[in-house]
């Protein structure tokens, strides 16, 4: 008798192919981008930087610097038909469907969509990379009733997104907070979408096909859509001294709680003690008191799910609150995860292409014996 296969549901432990982008280091919760600890690149570089690193393999000089923030910045504007676009989709959509839309327009109106070539992928995803933000600020303007506010190109990328958002620059300590968490979210090896974009990838489709596909994989809950999923936690338990007894509840009927757990880290996922970090500076320049009672709460929450399961957060977790108190929408959250990991995407969707293999992996047969169709032949 034949042994039947061993079956790796989720591809948990599987390990498809080899990458040069960054390495998730299990053992000791470490993360590097092309080599560097991810925690470094976070505290030291812009987030223009990194993404030169992870397209490039390199951190740019001075003048690589200046002509990539130049090309980007000329890159920020939508043009009308693509607003006018967004302004058709329904204002209940979630935003993660008005990027989904949107890179698929791009695409459509791209006459190189089809040119797989390294230079001109590199090309789409620096347009990727410069456009998603106008598209997520104009969205969450347009669910606030608000007409879009234009890119301004004498602003740098964080700045510039504040700016479309909201009209205004914050204070430096809360952008760089913003950078940290951009430069922390860029990119994590083969994680559901980017894995996804590499499938797309596989088959010689083009690029916004692939992101299109890895945006529609990161809006689960189970993955990007986590850290919204974490801030609508928080504002349904409330009240820190329920922290305990909401946890129980949940966890006894078999509740995945948001923003904990992760497939790879098992003993806490590297990035969250910066994102902490970042957190804690936002909360301690907050007046507001629901600030400290949600950071209270999420303290709580994170204790006991610890004490009580052993299982830490990832990034998510306190990534979701620090946006709130940037003053960010909640359903912004997950789209603001896109604008970063849209590096990481291209990045891999490049790699793909350099040592392509089609990906179509197998599967144990478990349906009915072969049978004859009944009735007359
Ligand atoms: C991201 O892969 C990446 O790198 C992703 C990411 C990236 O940068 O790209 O890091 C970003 O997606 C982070 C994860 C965000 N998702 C969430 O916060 C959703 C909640 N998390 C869980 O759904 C879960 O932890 C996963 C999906 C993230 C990982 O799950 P696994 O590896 O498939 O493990 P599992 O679900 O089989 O859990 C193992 C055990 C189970 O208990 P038993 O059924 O064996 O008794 O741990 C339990 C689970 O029930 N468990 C949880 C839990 N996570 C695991 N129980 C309650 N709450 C959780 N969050």
């Amino acid at each position: 008798t034949t042994t039947a296969p061993a079956i790796h549901r989720g591809l948990a432990g599987v390990v498809v192919d080899t990458t040069e982008i960054s390495t998730v280091v299990q053992e000791t919760n470490s993360l590097t981008y092309r080599g560097y600890p991810v925690q470094d690149l976070a505290a030291r570089r812009s987030f223009e930087e990194v993404a030169h690193l992870l397209w490039y393999g390199e951190l740019p000089d001075a003048a690589q610097l200046h002509d990539f923030r130049a090309r980007e910045r000329a890159l920020r504007p939508l043009d009308r038909t693509t607003l006018e676009l967004l302004a058709r989709l329904p204002e209940t959509c979630h935003p993660m469907d008005v990027l989904r839309t949107a890179v698929s327009f791009f695409g459509a109106e791209d006459p190189t969509e089809d040119d797989g070539s390294p230079a001109a992928n590199r090309a789409k995803s620096l347009t990727l990379l410069a456009k998603l933000p106008t598209v997520v600020a104009a969205d969450q303007r347009r669910r606030r009733g608000l007409t879009p506010i234009p890119p301004d190109p004498s602003l740098g990328y964080a700045e510039n997104f504040f700016h479309m958002c909201f009209g205004s620059v914050p204070d430096p300590d809360v952008v760089r907070c913003f950078e940290i968490s951009l430069v922390l979210y860029a990119e994590h090896s083969f994680n559901a979408s980017t894995f996804t974009a590499r499938v797309v990838t596989s088959t010689l489709s083009d690029l916004y096909s692939a992101v299109t596909a890895a945006i529609g994989a990161l809006k689960g809950p189970l993955h990007g859509g986590a850290n919204e999923a974490v801030m609508h936690m928080l504002l349904e338990i409330e009240d820190p001294q329920r922290a305990e007894t909401w946890l129980d509840e949940a966890l006894a009927s078999k509740r995945k709680i948001m923003g904990f757990g992760h497939r790879v880290y098992k003993n806490g996922d590297s990035r969250v003690p910066l994102m902490q970090a970042a957190l804690d500076r936002l909360v301690a320049r907050s007046a507001d008191p629901e600030a400290t009672r949600l950071a209270t709460l999420l303290a709580a929450l994170r204790h006991t799910m610890i004490t009580r399961k052993g299982i830490h957060p990832n990034l998510d977790y306190p990534a979701g609150l620090a946006y709130h108190l940037m003053g960010f929408d909640t359903p912004t959250f997950t789209p603001i995860f896109v604008m970063s990991r849209i590096t990481g995407w291209t990045a891999h969707i490049t790699e793909q292409l350099t040592h392509n293999a089609l990906i179509r992996p197998l599967a144990a047969y478990a349906g009915p014996a072969r049978r004859a169709v009944p009735g007359p032949a």
